[in-house]
């Protein structure tokens, strides 16, 4: 099973397959996802720090076109969170928490 790094909260161990989304908060980071997993709202975005997962989806692509997120942001490697499947070891830094931006998560994505 592949392993998520999170920049200075360590590593778990997730299921193949789960939404990178999904593997965050249910280890206890309080990653925001306030359109529930629908690629509209951005805010469960994470910089992709280390693994095979840079290429963006058409879907990321338009939800950071709608919201005016930077080009230049994506050469930092930013995805969203409710859009990748972890297949392989992945290390992330999460943008939006709950403890960095007082707000609530929003609705759990569905699996
Ligand atoms: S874009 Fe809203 S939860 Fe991912």
């Amino acid at each position: 099973m592949p392993y998520v790094t999170v920049l200075g909260k360590g590593t778990f161990e997730v299921e193949t397959g789960k939404k990178l989304v999904l593997a965050l908060e249910d280890n206890g980071i309080h990653i925001l996802h306030q359109c529930g997993g629908h690629a509209k709202c951005t805010t469960c975005r994470v910089e992709i720090l280390g693994g095979d997962y840079c290429v963006l989806t058409e879907k990321e692509q338009t939800a950071f076109d709608n919201k005016d997120i930077e080009y230049e942001l994506f050469e930092d490697y930013l995805r969203l969170s409710c859009q990748i499947y972890v297949k392989g070891d992945i290390t992330v830094r999460p943008i939006m928490t709950v403890e960095n931006s007082g707000l609530t998560p929003g609705p759990r994505p569905e699996d």
